[in-house]
């Protein structure tokens, strides 16, 4: 379809727990119906597909998209979250049977990370097979507008002093090095630049001790090299979930969208609508209860 904008729907934090999770899927039917009735141009979920990283989630995920025709490179972007990468029961479990090393963690998270990006490679590559995994972009030339979704993995292996619960989370250097390569940036010049991560900027809490605890077990640790690299990409706004809350704030002057959370609130999702380099509109959109 050709328009001059280009229409983006932002869901996240969906949390699926099998097949018997009926409602939430029949919910996410009538969304996606839903997105191809309004003819959005991209579909982004921001992580946290599956609830206790079973491949089983995402493959249910998947069937959907492929369902509604959505499951195509130009139309949809998914990356991972900690629930997609981490059972913490099973962390848990492993680390009380065999206390591994960190190294081993490290590996086995690697290990996860690669099976996420192989299992759903359409989306990263356009290709059905290859492993190419974060971070990756995908720069797609709409009629008016060019657009860059530059998207990284923010997830952080589990450890038992430094991410107790799975859930801090951290940008590798690894991936921050490849966004400050001339060669990347380069040809994200004349293109609308939207970073995508599952870990929020900003977690809300207050001065209280109990909050400021469990801002520290959700927080993204380097958020603050995050922020130079969407500043040297020209990053126009961030998509991220992981914190369940419908939001949007500014860190610097560039706009930080929570997509919430589906299992929180499947009617509801976020709009962007963009409208040429320097021009975008952003809204939480909730369906009505009853379609
Ligand atoms: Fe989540
Ligand atoms: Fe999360």
């Amino acid at each position: 379809m050709i328009t001059s904008e280009v229409k983006i729907a932002h869901i996240s934090d969906l949390h699926i727990s099998g097949r018997k999770d009926r409602r939430y899927l029949n919910d996410l039917d009538r969304m996606f119906d839903h997105f191809n009735s309004v003819g959005y141009d991209h579909l982004v979920i921001s992580g946290d597909l599956s609830n206790s990283a079973h491949p089983g989630d995402w493959k249910i995920i998947r069937e959907k998209l492929e369902s509604h025709d959505l499951y195509h490179w130009d139309k949809t972007t998914v990356i991972a979250g900690n629930h997609d990468l981490t059972n913490l029961e099973e962390e848990l479990r492993f680390y009380n049977a065999l206390n591994p090393l960190s190294l081993l963690r490290k590996k086995a998270f690697d290990r996860k990370v690669k099976e996420f990006c192989v299992f759903f490679q359409e989306l990263i590559t356009g290709e059905e097979r290859g492993d190419q995994g974060f971070p990756f972009i995908k720069i797609i030339n709409y009629s008016s507008v060019k657009i860059a979704i530059v998207a990284l993995n923010s997830v952080y292996p589990w450890y038992p002093a430094d991410n107790p619960l799975g859930a801090r989370g951290s940008i590798s250097k690894g991936q921050l090095r490849a966004l400050s390569l001339e060669s990347v940036l380069a040809p994200l010049a004349d293109c609308f630049v939207i970073g995508l991560c599952h870990h929020a900027y900003k977690v809300y809490g207050t001065d209280s001790p109990i909050d400021q605890a469990f801002d520290w077990t959700m927080e993204l640790k380097n958020r603050e090299e995050f922020l130079e690299a969407l500043k040297l990409m020209h990053a126009k706004l961030v998509l991220h979930g992981h914190f369940h809350r419908f939001q949007s704030y500014k860190v610097q002057n560039i706009p930080f969208i929570n997509g919430g959370s589906f299992r929180y609130n499947p009617l509801c999702y976020s709009e962007l609508i963009i409208e040429g380099l320097d021009n975008f509109t952003q809204r939480f959109v909730t369906l009505p209860a009853n379609i």
